[in-house]
This record gives structure tokens, C-alpha cells and sequence, in this order.
């Protein structure tokens, strides 16, 4: 049976971030979209802000990828914009710096199909206000000698759903804010696409 038939339809992901996209950017390039196809059966079909003036917005015109810029309201207090999600067939949902937590609406009208990268070991250094910096100038305040990413279901609970993936890197003495974002970045990059298509094979 061909991709994109009936029994085999194309899997649609939305990409949601609010900030540069680096970790959008290798989604789009690892799945494609329908403007440059490249995988067989998945493709980025949306990406989803909440800011305005984020730099994934940039990505995603690069690519001819569809944008939708959230609002507080109807995202907190409406649907969740599930309806726009699922207008445009949204299957799954990828979090790639995404700064708003996900209302329990779009929990349950995407059950185990929801996944986040988040940059340090969970469940240490996670949390509200945990995100980006701030979470590596916790880490190196605390000397710790190893940090990392996981990759994990959402929940209703900041950065606590189920466990799937987990890389480690090392601290060096030496170490900023930013050469750390720099290493797990990386490893963000190198991981997150190939478990995102794992966990898509598992719906
Ligand atoms: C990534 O490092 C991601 O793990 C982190 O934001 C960065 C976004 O970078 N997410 C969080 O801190 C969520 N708590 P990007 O915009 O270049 O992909």
C-alpha cells in the first residue's frame, strides 16, 4: 500500500516553540513537509507560537511550513485549539522549546501524543520556570558533573510525563551557561527526530 493512501495516510506532526527553532529546524529536516517531502510517512504540517516574533517563524517560512500563532485565552480557557489542530489533521504534537504549559483540552484529544525535549536530566532541573539558561545555571551552581536531555510524554504537570528517551553529557569546570546549551543542544539535535519517529510508530 502507497503512503498517503487511505490505510497508510501521511502522520502530521505540529511543532510548537517559542523561541529560535533549532531543534524545529532538524524536525523539518529529518521529516520534510508537504512543500519538501522526505519521509515516508511522516511530515511537519504546522508550526505553532505563541510569539509573534519567534525565530522558528522564520524556519517555517523557509520551508513553506503553515503557521499558528496561539493566544492565552483560548488556548488556556477555550479548546486549546484542538479544532485548528485537528482541521488541518494534525496527528501528533512535538514540543521543541515551548514555553506554555499544555492545557489538559489538548491532553486529552491527543492521549500519548504529545512529547517534550527537555534540557537537563528530569527530574531534576524541571519545573515551571525551568527552561532554557536558566535550567544550565542551575546545573553549574550546583557543580554538577553531568547533565543532558529527556525526552518525555506530556502531562498536565510541567515536564513529568513518562520518561522515553535520555542522553547524557558532561559539566567541565570551565563550563557557561552557554558552552552547556551548546553541548546539549547537540545532543538535542541528534536524538530528538529519530525518537519522535519512534515514538510515532508506537500510536
Ligand atoms: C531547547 O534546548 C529545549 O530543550 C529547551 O529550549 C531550547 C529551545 O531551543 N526547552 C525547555 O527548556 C523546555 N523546558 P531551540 O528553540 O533552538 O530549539
Amino acid at each position: 500500500m502507497q503512503n498517503g493512501s487511505t490505510n497508510n495516510p501521511i502522520q502530521k506532526i505540529a511543532v510548537f516553540a517559542s523561541g529560535a527553532g533549532s531543534n524545529a529546524r532538524k524536525l523539518i529536516e529529518y521529516f520534510g513537509t508537504e512543500a519538501f517531502p522526505k519521509h515516508p510517512s511522516i511530515q511537519v504540517g504546522l508550526i505553532v507560537s505563541n510569539k509573534k516574533t519567534a525565530g522558528v517563524l522564520n524556519i517555517a517560512a523557509e520551508f513553506q511550513v503553515p503557521t499558528l500563532i496561539i493566544e492565552k485565552q483560548p488556548f488556556f480557557e477555550g479548546d486549546g485549539y484542538v479544532g485548528a489542530l485537528k482541521d488541518v489533521q494534525i496527528n501528533f504534537i512535538v514540543l521543541a522549546g515551548f514555553l506554555w504549559k499544555i492545557p489538559e483540552s489538548l491532553i486529552k484529544a491527543f492521549p500519548q501524543k504529545i512529547v517534550n525535549i527537555h534540557p537537563a536530566l528530569l527530574p531534576k532541573y524541571g519545573g515551571k520556570g525551568m527552561y532554557g539558561n536558566f535550567v544550565h545555571e542551575a546545573v553549574i551552581a550546583n557543580k554538577e558533573t553531568e547533565s543532558g536531555i529527556t525526552i518525555h510524554y506530556v502531562d498536565e504537570h510541567y515536564d513529568h510525563g513518562a520518561h522515553l528517551f535520555q542522553a547524557t553529557c558532561p559539566v567541565l569546570p570551565e563550563d557557561t551557561a552557554e558552552t552547556l546549551a551548546n553541548r546539549i543542544h547537540s545532543l538535542e539535535h541528534r536524538h530528538y527526530a529519530e525518537e519522535v519517529e519512534k515514538a510515532i510508530s508506537k500510536t
